[in-house]
């Protein structure tokens, strides 16, 4: 196990911001045989103790398969949320990154929720510390504070609102209709994409992905010219140059989705390349090509590849679940406080739940 460094953006609650740093494991890599015999010894394990594991779709490929050969779900983080939610294993064991481990116990506080390692974080997470947060808020009482759900539980415990990339439009206009005034926290590249698409009036928290804020329009344009019937599938954590060139702009499932039903031949595709292995899956025919990050120059700091994510090992799941190590605890006053906006997004997705299976198709306007 190594570790790398790498820079956030982070704020303070006067809206200065700064450059911090922080450092991600990297798992040792196995051999084939070795991925098989750490495969079956989580699958035996997953069953002696009648856990179900939730996958996102940035972990490695291996994880997801055996995500979906036990029972689980490779997902989302709000069809992550969902299903740790209803599903009646005792155990949920989260592959992804802590805040979705959080968001599953704040979800089901009786049930145990482990996941690989403790230590897998998130950019915009450590970006929206909850003391600064709170001051923010506290400055701004007469807006409606929606927060992403790449966020602790005590910045949840501030909200009103949690909204993932799958529905943080819809539930943005939604209180737009409603004359509200927003506080966004933390990602300001989806604040600006959701404030520019509702024209709501919106106060936005200045953090980011350090993954997707690497790609590139400039570069971007020039892979479009080299395959001019190619359809651009984007993440909203991405930058402005980057959205203003996407066909579909969505989370990872809509982003999948937009595939899979999609009549073109070749899609560039911008957000983390752990997605890949779950679209050459279903959509074996298809091409995919990455969108670019640091273009020629690309080096594996813009990798296009989340660090934190990457820290999830099936050698994690094994050991997590022997152990018992690796147990998510939220304080219960804070779970209790964290729960009403996350059940209030579950509760708007599910009577919203047609409108919200359709990624969102945005004008492709070229270059920003
Ligand atoms: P979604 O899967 O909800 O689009 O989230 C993307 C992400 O960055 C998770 O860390
Ligand atoms: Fe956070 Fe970006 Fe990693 Fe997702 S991909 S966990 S938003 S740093």
């Amino acid at each position: 196990m190594s570790q790398v460094l790498y820079d956030y953006t982070r704020q303070d609650a006067s809206g200065g911001s700064c450059v911090a740093h922080a450092w991600a494991k990297v798992p040792e890599p196995l051999t084939p045989e070795e991925r098989r015999t750490w495969k079956a010894r989580a699958a035996a394990l997953l069953k002696k103790h009648g856990a179900v594991l939730v996958a996102h779709y940035y972990v490695d490929g291996d994880l997801q398969d055996l995500a979906l050969e036990t029972g689980g779900c490779v997902a989302d983080s709000l069809e992550m949320a969902r299903f740790g939610r209803q599903h009646d294993a005792k155990t949920l064991v989260v592959a992804g990154v802590r805040f979705m481990g959080e968001t599953a116990k704040i979800l089901s506080p009786e049930k145990r929720v482990l996941m690989p390692d403790l230590d897998a974080t998130c950019s915009l997470d450590l970006g929206c510390p909850p003391d600064q947060f709170a001051a923010f808020c506290d400055a701004h009482p007469d807006r409606t504070v929606v927060v992403y759900a790449n966020t602790s539980a005590a910045v949840k415990a501030r909200a009103d609102w949690m909204v993932t990339s799958s529905c943080a439009l819809q539930i943005v206009q939604h209180l737009k209709a409603r004359g509200e005034k927003i506080l966004w926290a933390p990602d300001r590249h989806l604040g600006r994409y959701i404030q520019e698409q509702t024209g709501a009036d919106m106060l936005a928290w200045h953090g980011e992905c350090i993954v997707h804020d690497e790609f590139k329009g400039l570069e971007l344009e020039l892979m479009r010219k080299e395959h001019p019937g190619a359809k651009v599938l984007v993440h909203p954590e991405s930058p402005h140059s980057v959205v203003a060139q996407a066909d579909v702009v969505g989370s990872t499932t809509q982003i999948l989705n937009a595939v899979l039903k999609g009549e073109a031949q070749t899609y560039i595709i911008a957000t983390d390349n752990g997605l890949m292995h779950r679209i050459r899956q279903l959509a074996p025919g298809k091409t995919l090509l990455e969108a670019p990050t640091a273009g020629r120059s690309a080096t594996c700091k813009s990798c296009a590849h989340c660090p934190w994510m990457a820290m999830n090992a099936l050698q994690g799941v094994v050991h997590a679940l022997e152990s018992g190590d690796g147990e998510i605890h939220v304080a219960e006053d804070i779970r209790a406080r964290a729960q009403g906006c996350i059940e209030r997004m579950l509760d708007f997705t599910a009577k919203n739940a047609a409108a919200l299976a359709q990624p969102a198709f945005v004008k492709n306007i070229g270059p920003a």
